[in-house]
């Protein structure tokens, strides 16, 4: 088979569903890579079938996995007709663990595939997934549901994604794999696995997709194409301005009066030692203009990865009213991003968009219940009596201190799985009445966002950014 043309724009993968179907599709329907995110896409799904699927768009795309049985399973247990009484919350997805039970294993395969099929459906153009390499537990289930699908491309970012190639291999001949998997405070190893034969009738082998690996550095470049076995098979090299997590700055000890990283010209990439791997690539964060893509290739690069200016996009997963919200701040050059060294559970810096009524403000997030109860973000930790155990900075601190999580590093930690959902529109509904309440990331390089929100002050389409991004 032929190998397509890399793509030039890689629209990039935002979690939580703020890179739909619907924004992937566009995209790649316009030639360029269309990218879902499958963050938490099992809780996406779960959400949307308890909604009533209004459209009716997953029960179609689950009458094309190939197990029919899975598929009835994963319908019996979320989806209601015509939606849930508004004044119940949503049942949760179990959470993830080392040993998750069968049906946690089926609703992250059925919903990846689902979410990738969706992105598929109707036209033949590449379509990627992105995953968080911190989100460990998910990864071989999700890989196997999107490649169920026939997903092109997968990227992953946020942690070093040695494993991701192997487990490509592996999957695609239909064998088990074992991926090994962070437990802190423990001196064994740790493994997780993951067998395709649970979802009966498949035949092999199935497409192995191309796998780009976001990282901020050369020197992770070098690490990679060190060994056949964990060379991806290009690089996304995504800045520091770049939205979502970002990759700490070298020097950790540099930071504001408010406590949050500093970055300087050592945390830039070497763009030529990256384009002597030989390997592809393509430049992120701020690289959001025509003139910044010219940039990119004249370093080498196949093109760009674009975050925000796809994120406000109506094909976007944010609420409609978000949206509208940050292009007004856009358009009034009133919008604050910061990168807070302390709102992610995972420890990376993350951006936060400074607005009135999300988690960004103190008051709303004083006012928050602590609660882990999606937990995605959840580390493994090994107990003193050797079993393993799961806890999130998020989570009440009085947990978390029991677990012998550090409590000072917790004190301003964001439930970003909770307020990620409320993004989209999904929130959960607490026992005081309360809805989940935002928390809206986005890369801190305003200048393309800015100029297209000028030019398009009640909102644009994907389309509109790709010309935008492609004007002479
Ligand atoms: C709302 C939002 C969510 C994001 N979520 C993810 C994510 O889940 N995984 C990931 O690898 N990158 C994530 N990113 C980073 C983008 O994929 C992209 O690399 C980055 O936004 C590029 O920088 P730009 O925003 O300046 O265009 C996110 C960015 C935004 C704006």
């Amino acid at each position: 088979m032929t190998q397509r043309p890399h793509p030039t724009i890689i629209q990039g993968g935002m979690g939580i569903a703020v890179s739909s179907s619907q924004l992937a599709q566009e995209v790649s329907r316009a030639g360029h890579l269309g990218v879902i995110s499958g963050t938490a896409i099992d809780s996406v799904v779960s959400r949307r079938l308890q909604d009533g699927d209004l459209d009716g768009s997953i029960r179609r795309a689950l009458s094309h996995f190939p197990n029919q049985d899975v598929a009835q399973g994963v319908l019996d247990r979320y989806f209601i007709e015509g939606g849930k009484d508004p004044a119940k919350p949503y049942l949760d997805v179990p959470k993830l663990t080392l040993k998750p039970v069968q049906h946690a294993v089926d609703i992250l395969v059925a919903a990846s595939f689902v979410e990738v099929w969706l992105a598929k459906e109707g036209h033949d153009g590449v379509i990627g997934m992105n995953l968080l390499e911190k989100i460990q537990l998910c990864i071989p289930a999700q890989l196997f549901g999107a490649m169920l699908a026939g997903v092109d491309y997968i990227l992953i970012g946020a942690g070093i994604p040695a494993q991701i190639p192997n487990l490509l291999n592996q999957l695609s001949l239909g064998k088990p794999v074992t991926m090994a998997v962070d437990v802190a405070d423990s001196k064994t190893k740790h493994f997780i696995s993951f067998d395709p034969g649970c979802i009966a009738g498949l035949s092999f082998p199935i497409k192995r997709p191309l796998f780009l690996a976001i990282v901020s550095s050369h020197a992770l470049v070098a690490y990679l194409n060190k060994d056949e076995i964990t060379k991806p098979d290009g690089y996304v090299i995504e800045g520091h301005v770049a939205g979502g997590h970002n990759a700490p700055p070298r020097n950790r000890k540099s930071k504001d009066d408010e406590g949050n990283p500093i970055y300087t010209e050592q945390d830039e990439a070497d763009l030529v030692k990256v384009l002597n791997s030989g390997s592809p690539f393509w430049l992120a964060g701020g690289y959001a203009t025509a003139a910044k893509l010219r940039e990119a290739k004249s370093h080498g690069a196949q093109g760009i990865q674009v975050g925000s200016l796809f994120a406000l996009a109506d094909e976007s997963g944010f609420t409609a009213a978000l949206k509208q919200e940050v292009i007004d701040a856009l358009t009034s050059e009133n919008l604050t991003v910061k990168t807070d060294g302390s709102a992610s559970p995972t420890g990376f810096p993350f951006k936060v968009a400074v607005l009135p009524n999300s988690l960004s403000d103190d008051k709303n997030y004083e006012k928050r219940n602590r609660i882990c109860d999606l937990g995605y973000l959840r580390t493994p930790f090994e107990r003193e009596n050797g079993g393993v155990g799961y806890r999130c900075p998020s989570e009440p601190l009085k947990t978390y201190e029991f677990k012998k999580g550090n409590v000072d590093e917790a004190q301003h930690s964001q439930c970003l799985c909770n307020a990620l959902m409320s993004n989209i529109g999904l929130g959960q509904l607490r026992p005081d009445g309360r809805t989940e309440l935002p928390l809206i990331t986005l890369g801190s390089d305003l200048a393309g966002p800015t100029t297209l929100a000028k030019l398009h002050p009640k909102g644009w389409r994907a389309m509109d950014v790709i010309n935008f991004l492609l004007a002479d």
